[in-house]
């Protein structure tokens, strides 16, 4: 079991079938809940219900029964999930705080919101006999409501996608909600529809100071094509969403092309999210078996000034605990031109770490190299840039859209972090000031990680590279 050729060892991934948004995702009682868009009876997107799985420490992870199903109302498309401490709902009925989940129906010609509780820590859940609580007011794409309590207003506040916009929600008891305000037709990326929102207040780093953060998936519109997640930073005053930044300025989370409709933990004191690991693109399409999609690996979230700007960090959770022995510790290694630093691997899953000290090449290359195949991450200098070439990483055929070489901008690189499982690679660079997430399907199983440097050198300092325990046993 788990041990396919394409299941990841790190990341959470269905034991079969089709998978796709994070959803509900709330903390209780020392358990983190991860609901996602499931089809439990086929490998395509189809009518969508509400999988489950739940995780003492967002690495080990148990699939549950599927917690709600389709009904005459509709799929169960995307939403979120809070815990009713002061039991404004009035749906508790048992000594557990009662959590409720708020979500989309999506009926053949409509969407609209309703709600459903648990009165058992999150294992069985009833839906709300009143549903919809808010009704569709004419407008075709109507989804995803992501719901926290705002302290200052003492009320709930939901984030509802609403075609190209977010249309804010308050309610005191999470079934009657009345519309505060619209944001963002005129705001960011309109590449597509937004999804999946969500509004976190996040401390700036070495500042006395919280921001509002609203983030948005788009779905396409992504810098290098498909489904991404873009972020605006402002205030919130309980009513209006007020961005600081001018309207035309575009903030993306992830570079890469697979890393969709991620939100946060609810119920949680650290802001900490995951999203779904792949895109809309060829989603369908991917050949792991016998379930599609992971999910990415939990990130904690901060925020930091970088060059003036307001900027989203993120960095993995501690995975320490999954270290086997390391491959290199500690190191300093000077990467001359022509000369290749190789580490043979084991296997995968496998973490990478190292600071960058100085740096006269033009390009510095990171390559998982098989015989015939290679994912090459190129920090290129000059054109001030990272790329992540998959065009010879394995399967690519599935998908004309597959095979690529994507890019993100990037001034200077000063350390780099990479988690490398069976199918996919998280690169984390500046202290998490930058992160590009990809997918990729090797069909060799023997590889090496190459290090070089053109034209120049690069010193890598405190190097670290680990083999790392899978979390399924
Ligand atoms: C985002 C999304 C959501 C929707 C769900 C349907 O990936 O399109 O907007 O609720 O997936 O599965």
């Amino acid at each position: 079991m788990y041990d396919e050729q394409y299941r990841p060892q790190l990341h959470f991934s269905p034991k079969e079938n089709w998978m796709n948004d994070p959803n509900g995702l709330v903390y209780y009682k020392g358990e983190y809940h991860l609901f996602y868009q499931y089809h439990p009876h086929s490998m395509v997107w189809g009518p969508m219900h509400w999988g489950h799985a739940v995780s003492k420490d967002l690495l080990h992870w148990e699939e549950l029964p599927i917690a709600l199903y389709p009904d005459e109302l509709g799929q169960i498309f995307s939403g979120s999930a809070v815990v009713d401490t002061q039991n404004t709902s009035g749906l508790k009925t048992s000594d557990e705080d009662v959590m409720v989940a708020i979500f989309t129906h999506h009926g053949e010609d409509n969407e609209k919101q309703s709600i459903a509780y648990s009165n058992d820590r999150g294992i069985t859940w009833v839906k709300y006999a009143g549903n919809p609580i808010i009704p569709n007011p004419g407008q075709k794409d109507f989804r995803d409501p992501k719901v926290f309590w705002h302290e200052e207003s003492e009320k709930w506040v939901m984030s509802l996608a609403s075609g190209d916009c977010i249309r804010f929600y308050g309610s005191p008891n999470l079934i009657d909600w009345e519309l505060l305000s619209v944001f963002g037709s005129e705001y960011g990326a309109h590449g597509g529809v937004w999804e999946c929102p969500d509004l976190i207040q996040l401390p700036v780093e070495g500042e006395d100071q919280k921001k509002w953060v609203l983030i948005v998936s788009i779905n396409p519109g992504g810098p290098n094509g498909g489904s991404v997640v873009q972020y605006f930073v402002g205030e919130f005053d309980g009513v209006e969403f007020v961005c600081d930044d001018r309207p035309e300025v575009v903030k993306w989370a992830d570079f890469g092309r697979d890393f969709y409709a991620a939100v946060t933990w609810s119920n949680f004191p650290e802001p900490i999210w995951i999203g779904w690991m792949s895109n809309w693109q060829y989603a369908n399409q991917v050949p792991s078996e016998p379930f599609r999609s992971a999910m990415s690996i939990p990130r904690k979230l901060g925020l930091r000034r970088v060059d003036g700007e307001f900027t989203l960090v993120q960095s993995p959770i501690d995975l320490s605990s999954l270290f086997k022995k390391a491959v290199v510790s500690n190191e300093t290694i000077t990467l001359r031109p022509s000369e290749i630093y190789q580490v043979k691997l084991d296997n995968r899953p496998l973490f990478a770490k190292a600071n960058v000290l100085n740096s006269t090449a033009s390009e510095f290359l990171i390559t998982f190299r098989g015989e015939q195949e290679r994912l090459e991450i190129v920090f290129d200098q000059k054109r001030k840039e990272v790329r992540i070439d998959r065009r010879d990483s394995g399967q690519i055929s599935f998908s004309e859209l597959f095979a690529s070489i994507d890019r993100m901008p990037l001034a200077r690189l000063n350390d780099f972090t990479l988690i490398l499982d069976k199918t996919s690679i998280e690169l984390f660079v500046n202290q998490g000031n930058r992160v590009m997430t990809e997918l990729f399907f090797p069909l060799e199983s023997e590889f090496t990680l190459d290090f070089r440097a053109l034209d120049g050198e690069v010193i890598l300092e405190n190097v670290e590279l680990r083999h790392l325990e899978s979390t399924w046993k």
